[in-house]
């Protein structure tokens, strides 16, 4: 019967007859093979009886060959493992050549692996990685479907900046030697394939709102793209985003909504790979000890998750945060890159990490920010001055989330977009929802890649996509 090793270690029983399949991790004696076939992180020994084994065979026996093992479950000799598998027929399906395969059965670092990133899934933290952030989206998708949001697919290939942000990758089908012009030299995108100047989606917000004002409670989960050069280790040039909207919902509503879905997901996944994120623990923690004292964390992975489980995310205005930024020592030593001074300055990642990490030590919700520093389609408060918008930032990763309630009223909507120099024309769709049963509703963000960076306790958002697209980067 061929079974997978995650089913073997579960279920197996002595002196059952099985067929494993998978890739040798190592070969000791010539006898012992590590076997690992990706279901799980352990692997599993499979003992070979090398005097009745063919010399040539045995020599194919390599540290990343494919093999095909049929033998007996037997109660294992040696300490580790409960059970291993007595070959009875050994087949390599694939050779490796030992000389030139990358992945040796030793600590490689995590830039090597980068530039090895068809092979790094092959060893056990980029095999747990991948294992978590599958785990991490079926749970996503587990949460919504359960609690009555419909799954919707937003277009990825659009011709609105979601963000106003001009943060777009061109989409086109022009030649880009010899473009077809307009009478005054520009080049004439009404020739392009699709009529019009088009590009990658930043977001499919503006299109899951039309759904949400229609089926109540959606959700996305998708890829988006944003042409902005910051090569740091937060961000990606595509990265998965999940945007659920719902109608009828105000900014509190959403806060709550937010917060309930990060703790099941991360609940969910802590109970699922149990045994993967002990092992990323493991590795955390082995990260930290290469830390001067000061710099540790003062919880491992798993209590940090838990952490994040177990209590409130702490709700704070963006006003009482500036407050708290402007008189801290920090601001006042001149700690901060940027320094805060007044109302009204953008949150950069050093402040956010400060609010979290120092301040406060849990998880932060931040709302009511100046409407000059964000988007367009943020409901203004009366105020005048600032936006139900909100922030959720997290220890180690900054913001994970963004959303807001948004502007339902049209006359202040068409004003924005006016104001901000937004082509009214190519926004007409959305405008239209605030001329047709317009009602309260809202929405969020979350960026899945910074999700799945703290759940792993990877610190290199490089290091949680399978093949990450950054500045300069696109190999894969
Ligand atoms: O804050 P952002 O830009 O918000 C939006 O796109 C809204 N349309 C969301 C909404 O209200 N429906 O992005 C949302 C989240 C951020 O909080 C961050 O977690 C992630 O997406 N994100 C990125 N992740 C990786 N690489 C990048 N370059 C990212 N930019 C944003
Ligand atoms: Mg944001």
């Amino acid at each position: 019967m061929y079974i997978s090793i995650k089913k073997l270690l579960k279920e197996g029983k002595l002196a059952q007859e099985v067929t494993l399949k998978g890739w040798v991790r190592t070969f000791r004696s010539n006898r012992f093979i590590a076997l690992n076939d990706g279901s799980c992180l352990e692997n599993v020994q499979v003992v070979v009886d090398f005097e009745h084994t063919d010399e040539a065979l045995l020599r194919r026996i390599t540290t990343g060959a494919a093999v095909e093992v049929e033998g007996t479950v037997v109660e294992s000799q040696g300490k580790g493992q409960a059970i291993e598998v007595q070959a009875a027929k050994l087949k390599v399906l694939g050779d490796s050549n030992p000389e030139e395969y990358p992945i040796q059965p030793k600590k490689h670092s995590l830039e090597f692996l980068r530039e090895n990133a068809h092979l790094r899934v092959r060893t056990n933290a980029f095999g747990a990685i991948m294992r978590v952030r599958s785990t991490l989206a079926y749970a996503i998708h587990k949460y919504f479907q359960e609690n009555g949001f419909f799954y919707v697919n937003t277009p990825i290939i659009t011709g609105s900046d979601a963000e106003g942000a001009g943060e777009m990758f061109r989409v086109t089908a022009l030649d880009a030697k010899n473009p077809p012009l307009t009478e005054t030299g520009e080049v004439d995108f009404k020739k392009d394939f699709f009529g019009r100047e088009t590009n990658l989606t930043v977001s499919g917000q503006l299109e899951g709102e039309t759904f949400a004002m229609a089926l109540g409670k959606i959700y996305t989960f998708g890829p988006t793209f944003r042409a902005e050069n910051s090569n740091t280790s937060r961000h990606l040039a595509e990265f998965w985003m999940i945007e659920p909207e719902v109608a009828f919902l105000d900014l509190a509503g959403n806060m709550d909504l937010a917060e309930d879905f990060i703790k099941y997901v991360l609940k969910y996944t802590l109970e699922t790979c149990r045994a993967d994120i002990e092992f990323l623990n493991q590795r955390f923690l082995d990260e930290e000890k290469t830390k001067p004292q000061n710099e540790r964390s003062t919880m491992n992975l798993i209590e940090k998750i838990e952490f994040v489980i177990h209590n409130n995310f702490k709700r704070v205005s963006y006003t009482e945060a500036i407050d708290i930024l402007k008189n801290c020592n920090h601001n006042k030593k001149k700690k901060f890159q940027y320094l805060i001074d007044e109302w009204g300055a953008d949150l950069q990642s050093e402040h956010e990490r400060y609010l979290v990490e120092k301040h406060f030590q849990c998880p932060v919700i931040l709302f009511d920010y100046p409407a000059k520093i964000k988007a367009f389609y943020m409901r203004l408060n009366e105020d005048g001055k600032t936006v139900r918008a909100m922030d959720i930032l997290f220890p180690g990763i900054g913001e994970i989330v963004g959303g807001s309630q948004r502007e339902e009223r049209y006359d202040v909507l068409l004003q924005k977009v006016h104001d901000l120099g937004i082509k009214e024309e190519d926004l007409w769709w959305y405008l239209d929802l605030r001329r047709f049963g317009t009602a309260v509703h809202s929405g969020f963000g979350l960026g899945f890649e910074r999700l799945v960076l703290f759940t792993t306790g990877m610190t290199n958002i490089r290091d949680v996509i399978p093949y990450p697209r950054t500045p300069q980067n696109a190999e894969f």
